[in-house]
């Protein structure tokens, strides 16, 4: 996509295909992270568009990362799930419901772990027992129309590896730790 900055750690031309594998893993777990994203051709190539989404713009930021929200705990299995490199405050979309959606997944589904996060607070803990049903449901779509879909987007690898976290998250049945061997937070972090 003739938009895209090239990133040093991420093969080059694929954030809209990204974007919208996050969507598509969204969409598949039935939470609603991720606002609505399609493919679609324009005047300049091949490029993602996302529903654009009226947050709430009175929310504090720096405080709404360090709550203990379920919407937020979801998100944060989300993006193991996506293995998510840049979940910092400002991709976080407060609405004025109460939920809240997540944006720029851009660099997400890279074939070694790089969760870069400032969800880490439930790091540790026990998944929960409707997270653990989701991500069995999940394991399920990702051998069936789920994975054929993120595989027009994403290598057979980055497939794979989709899979092996789902089903690693599972086996362990906690919200991963940061690992040590790659910087656990953002930056900057908002
Ligand atoms: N779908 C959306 N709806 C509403 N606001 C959005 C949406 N996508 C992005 N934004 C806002 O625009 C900002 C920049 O978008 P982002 O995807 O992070 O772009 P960049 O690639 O430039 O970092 C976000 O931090 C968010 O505040
Ligand atoms: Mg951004």
């Amino acid at each position: 996509m003739i938009g895209e900055r090239p990133l040093w750690d991420f093969p080059d031309g694929t954030l809209a295909g990204r974007e919208v594998s996050a969507y598509l893993v969204s969409d598949a777990l039935g939470w609603d992270i991720v606002p609505p994203t399609v493919l679609r051709d324009g005047p300049f190539g091949s490029g993602m568009v996302q529903l654009w989404v009226d947050g709430d713009p009175g929310v504090d930021l720096t405080r709404l990362v360090r709550a203990d929200l379920p919407e937020l705990r979801r998100m944060a299995v989300f993006d193991a799930v996506v293995n998510n490199a840049d979940r910092k405050g400002g991709h976080l979309i407060p609405m004025p419901d109460g939920r809240v959606y997540g944006v720029d997944h851009g660099v997400c589904f890279a074939t070694e772990d790089k969760l870069r996060t400032v969800l880490w607070r439930w790091a540790g803990d026990q998944l929960t027992e409707a997270a653990v049903d989701k991500l069995r449901a999940l394991s399920g779509d990702l051998d069936g129309p789920l994975g054929e879909r993120l595989g027009e987007h994403l290598t057979r690898r980055e497939v794979r590896r989709v899979r092996l976290r789902v089903d690693r998250l599972i086996r362990l049945g906690r919200h991963p730790e940061p690992s040590g061997e790659w910087p656990a937070i953002p930056w900057p972090p908002f």
